[in-house]
């Protein structure tokens, strides 16, 4: 059993707009276990060939993606989505593009580390491997002792899937100037951005639907939630048989539920750090934030030719907020420059979630 030594608890330095994350019973959070996840999270010790780490596919300059339209894993297999920001990923209410069992991060964890399909880091079957290569770096005894106990077991699995948990609810990303502005500070936020807000929260546009509340997300659950909401939608990106399939394997929720009304449905992302984390969309179709509001303009775009051709814009499954709009060039201007308001330098490059190796300090 992984048990807290407890002396150092963790608390969140967080703004008045924010509430707080929720945290599991069996893994509280103490600053142990985050300077170890931390460590955990750079070390490419955390993949079967000893290549990869967590931080490859989600470098913290890009609010933890990696820049590409599809990951790529340590033996060179191709996942066939979009890796995903971690920014405020504590709030989450389910954690992956539209798998609605994923409800902690803890759940999630062991999918990049031993998944076979497809594979990411590789360690299937290697859990022996993986904890004697991290009981032979010297810097670990001392750090996980302190997050987990000197118990025998302090080297185990489970603990370093709570570390990593631990740290990644520290990747909290406030500090915005549309942050700032809603704490009364008008700062770097324009008023082009804050036209740019009104359009974003406008029936017309509808963004606010989806993207809504604190973290520019719908799909949310903190300490203060009263209804948890999981919550998926079809954007009209694809229709390939005119019948509204999308193509595979990226069916949407679907592949979960097998319910056919659940089909092209994803989870809606946060909107904070967008400036920095195209390519868009799960399968990193869209190359431009430009191109995003191109497609929600039609009410799902048309793609013309090739093996994903159909018109998005009549699939059956689409969100009724899907309704398209004309925008004049100052909207669009405005728009993005909202979007753009919420790219939050202090997350990119704060200290405390940057790769802590190699200095031996701790
Ligand atoms: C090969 C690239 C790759 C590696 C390595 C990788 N990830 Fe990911 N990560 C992804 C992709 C792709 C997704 C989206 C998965 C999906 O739902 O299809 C993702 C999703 C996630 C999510 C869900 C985020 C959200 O908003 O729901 C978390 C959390 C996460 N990864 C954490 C980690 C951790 C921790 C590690 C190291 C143990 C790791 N990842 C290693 C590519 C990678
Ligand atoms: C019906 C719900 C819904 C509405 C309304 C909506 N979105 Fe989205 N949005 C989503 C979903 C779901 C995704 C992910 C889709 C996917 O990956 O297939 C997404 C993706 C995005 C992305 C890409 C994010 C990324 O990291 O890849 C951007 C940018 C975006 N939306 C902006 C907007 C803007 C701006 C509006 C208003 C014009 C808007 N959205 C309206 C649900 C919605």
């Amino acid at each position: 059993m992984v048990s807290d030594t407890g002396a150092d608890v963790y608390t969140w330095d967080l703004p008045s707009h924010f509430p707080e994350p929720l945290v599991p019973e069996d893994n509280p959070m103490s600053v142990a276990k985050v300077r170890l996840g931390r460590r955990l999270f750079y070390d490419t010790a955390l993949s079967g060939n000893g290549t990869q780490s967590c931080a490859s596919c989600h470098e913290q300059s890009l609010a933890f993606t990696d820049g590409k339209a599809f990951a790529e894993g340590s033996t060179g297999e191709r996942h066939p989505r979009s890796s995903m920001s971690l920014t405020n990923v504590a709030y989450y209410s389910t954690l992956g593009w539209s798998n609605p069992l994923h409800r902690q991060l803890e759940q999630q964890i062991p999918t990049p580390m031993f998944g076979q399909d497809p594979v990411e880091l590789g360690l299937a079957g290697q859990e022996k491997l993986l904890l004697d290569r991290l009981r032979a770096t010297p810097l670990y005894g001392p750090l996980f002792e302190a997050a987990f106990g000197d118990a025998q077991d302090a080297f185990s699995v489970e603990a370093v899937v709570q570390a990593l948990a631990s740290f990644m609810r520290t990747m909290i990303s406030s500090g915005s100037p549309y942050d700032r502005w809603v704490q009364g500070d008008r700062g770097d936020f324009s008023e082009e951005a804050e036209r740019g807000l009104e359009l974003f929260t406008s029936e017309k546009f509808e963004c606010f639907h989806c993207h809504g509340g604190f973290n520019l997300a719908d799909s949310v659950n903190h300490a203060d939630t009263v209804f948890e909401e999981q919550i998926f939608h079809n954007t009209g990106l694809y229709n390939v048989d005119g019948a509204g399939a999308f193509p595979e394997p990226n069916v949407g929720l679907i592949e979960f539920t097998g319910q056919q009304a659940d089909m092209g449905k994803f989870r809606a992302p946060s909107l904070r750090n967008v400036e920095v984390t195209a390519p868009y969309m799960h399968d990193g179709s869209i190359g431009t934030l430009n191109g995003v509001l191109a497609h929600y303009g039609v009410a799902g775009r048309t793609l013309i030719g090739g093996a994903n051709a159909g018109v998005g814009s009549d699939n059956p499954w689409k969100s009724p907020f899907l309704v398209g709009f004309e925008m004049t060039e100052p909207e669009q201007e405005a728009l993005i420059a909202f979007l753009h308001s919420l790219t939050d330098p202090d997350f990119l490059f704060r200290e405390e979630l940057s790769n802590p190796w190699p200095q031996d300090e701790f």
